[in-house]
């Protein structure tokens, strides 16, 4: 049986390298049988944190060079990264991302031996600009990508960190509309992981995974409360 994403997406927090321990120790003890952790911290813990199911949070497009303040796909994986966030909706509102660059971030990070998490979402309401937007991300930051080696996460930009939570209804249909696009752009498409982010916890979990089902969810706010992302894990897992 294929196992269930949880990533948990920390943003900028913990602020110190013990609390980070503490709350990474917590996180990892949840998994079982049937779900795969990973878990995102801000890059400076990165090497504090030992552990199979490790993300960064971003990644530059060059493998190295002058770029201050940049951070090397290579350096991550080599530090014991797997997997990397790209193109979170934080980092396109705030920073000004765009999906031209988080297509060169997608390339490195699969040359560099890390799984891209691509985080993709409307801020549209209405089926049809909501769609247009998805398939004009999507179509920009993968094509031409190994598909089989890709997570996409879908994060309605309505539904993150506002406790607002994508209809599930909705969402399920906004999966099949992403994976008719990835099979679109290539046949391994039918391989890329969908996971769902968006103000995700305990009660909603559930639903997103057995009746919408997506192959996993990227948590942002609940993985901060070790006994919330507990109750995550455990109701996915049933
Ligand atoms: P949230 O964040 O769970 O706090 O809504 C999700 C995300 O930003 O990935």
């Amino acid at each position: 049986m294929e196992k269930i994403f949880i990533i948990a997406n920390w943003k900028m927090h913990p602020i110190s390298s013990g609390e980070a321990k503490k709350l990474f120790e917590e996180t990892v003890k949840t998994e079982n049988k049937k779900t795969k952790i990973i878990v995102c911290p801000p890059f400076v813990f990165l090497p504090l944190l030992k552990g199979k199911g490790l993300g960064a949070q971003n990644c530059f497009w060059e493998k190295e060079g002058s770029f201050t303040g940049e951070i090397s796909p290579i350096a991550l994986k080599e530090i014991g990264c797997n997997y990397v966030i790209l193109g979170h909706s934080e980092r396109r509102k705030i920073i000004g991302e765009d999906f031209l660059s988080i297509k060169k971030k997608v390339k490195i990070a699969i040359k560099a031996g890390l799984t891209p998490i691509l985080c993709v979402g409307e801020n549209e309401i209405g089926d049809v600009a909501a769609t247009k937007t998805l398939k004009k991300q999507m179509e920009t930051a993968l094509s031409g990508i190994p598909l089989a080696q890709v997570i996409v996460a879908y994060e309605p930009v309505f539904a993150i960190g506002t406790g607002n939570s994508c209809p599930v209804d909705l969402a399920m249909k906004r999966r099949i509309f992403i994976r008719n696009i990835l099979l679109g752009l290539g046949s391994r498409g039918k391989e890329a992981k969908i996971v769902y982010g968006g103000s995700v916890n305990g009660r909603n979990a559930e639903e997103y995974i057995h009746r919408a089902r997506f192959d996993g969810l990227l948590v942002g706010g609940a993985s901060l409360k070790t006994k919330e992302f507990k109750a995550i894990v455990e109701a996915v897992s049933k």
